[in-house]
């Protein structure tokens, strides 16, 4: 008999992506919740939608990840990111099914000299609202639900653009650049940039393992994100007037990691880690966008 796999959060950047993987395979029977058909935070109606369909699996890439709101408003923070999660957990646990928690790289920062990959063994010290919420919902996932994959990425950019911050940091780069205004990027805080399509490929092949746990999925390599938008502009044969800057000149409201790169050491442990250099990916990413245009 085929798996029963509910993703919620379906018609997100990275839900997307998981959707094309997973229709892809035999002996799947889908279920795709968007924000519509379900509030994570409306706890009753969670657990009724979610008993109504049996799950073996459940994939959650629904979250508040709007860092500087979450600043703002810490309660939603919690509300979607960690008392959700929570709720999440204990309705798995009591159908037996395999929890799948998306959480991020702002679980780390508070160690200011960082300057080499974190592993899953490291104790996390996030600096802000969003990255406090995201642990305190990756520890409700470890302590409550015995069969779970919680996966910590970075720096996401997908084809369907993230719907939670009106795009991506590539869509958001080559949109100033049309607008031919002045580009200023902090060149102080250390990243992975990851492709959706990457992360979905491989969280799907986890998941066909029994191998439960904490994972670091990203892909190869770190950047500043001004290097980033630098490599955006240079395969996409543009020069705007992109120049670095600060965390302190830049002012955002939340604080976040200067160095927040993560070593994938579990999933290389189960000899999984095949993940192309960010580089390549966002030179893939922006290939296939031009295609869709
Ligand atoms: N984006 C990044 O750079 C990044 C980096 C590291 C880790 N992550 C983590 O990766 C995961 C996926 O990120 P993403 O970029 O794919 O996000 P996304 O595009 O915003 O997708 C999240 C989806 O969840 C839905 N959602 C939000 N609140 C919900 C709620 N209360 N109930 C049900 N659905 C809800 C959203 O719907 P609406 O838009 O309609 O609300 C959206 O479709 C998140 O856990 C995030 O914390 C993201």
């Amino acid at each position: 008999m085929g798996q029963t796999i509910v993703l919620i959060g379906a018609n997100g950047q990275l839900g997307t992506d998981i959707v094309k993987v997973l229709e892809k395979k035999s002996g799947i029977h889908l279920i795709k919740l968007t924000h519509k058909d379900m509030d994570i935070c409306d706890q009753v109606d969670t657990r009724r939608i979610l008993v109504s369909h049996k799950p073996d699996i459940v994939i959650n890439t629904a979250a508040f990840h709007k860092t500087d709101e979450c600043e703002d408003n810490p309660e939603k923070a919690f509300q979607v990111n960690s008392f959700a999660v929570r709720n999440l957990a204990m309705v798995c646990r009591d159908l037996d099914a395999v929890l799948v928690h998306l959480s991020t790289d702002y679980v780390f920062g508070g160690d200011k000299e960082r300057k080499t990959p974190y592993t899953e063994d490291e104790r996390p010290f996030p600096l802000s609202a969003y990255g406090v919420s995201k642990v305190a919902g990756e520890y409700f996932v470890q302590t409550l639900c015995p069969k779970y994959f919680v996966v910590r990425s970075s720096a996401l950019f997908g084809l369907a653009g993230s719907i939670g911050k009106g795009g991506n940091f590539v869509e958001t780069m080559l949109k100033l650049a049309r607008e031919e205004k002045p580009i200023r990027v902090v060149n102080d805080q250390f990243t992975s940039p990851t492709f959706t399509e990457d992360l979905a490929m491989k969280i799907v092949q986890l998941i066909e393992t029994k191998n439960y746990g904490l994972y670091h999925i990203t892909n190869n390599g770190e950047c500043s994100w001004f290097d980033f938008a630098k490599t955006i502009f240079e395969l996409s044969n543009l020069s705007p007037d992109l120049q670095p800057t600060t965390t302190e000149a830049f002012g955002a409201r939340a604080n976040r990691p200067r160095y927040s790169v993560l070593a994938r050491k579990n999933l290389a442990s189960i000899g999984l880690d095949d993940m192309r250099s960010w580089k390549d990916a966002v030179k893939d990413y922006l290939e296939k966008s031009r295609n869709r245009k």
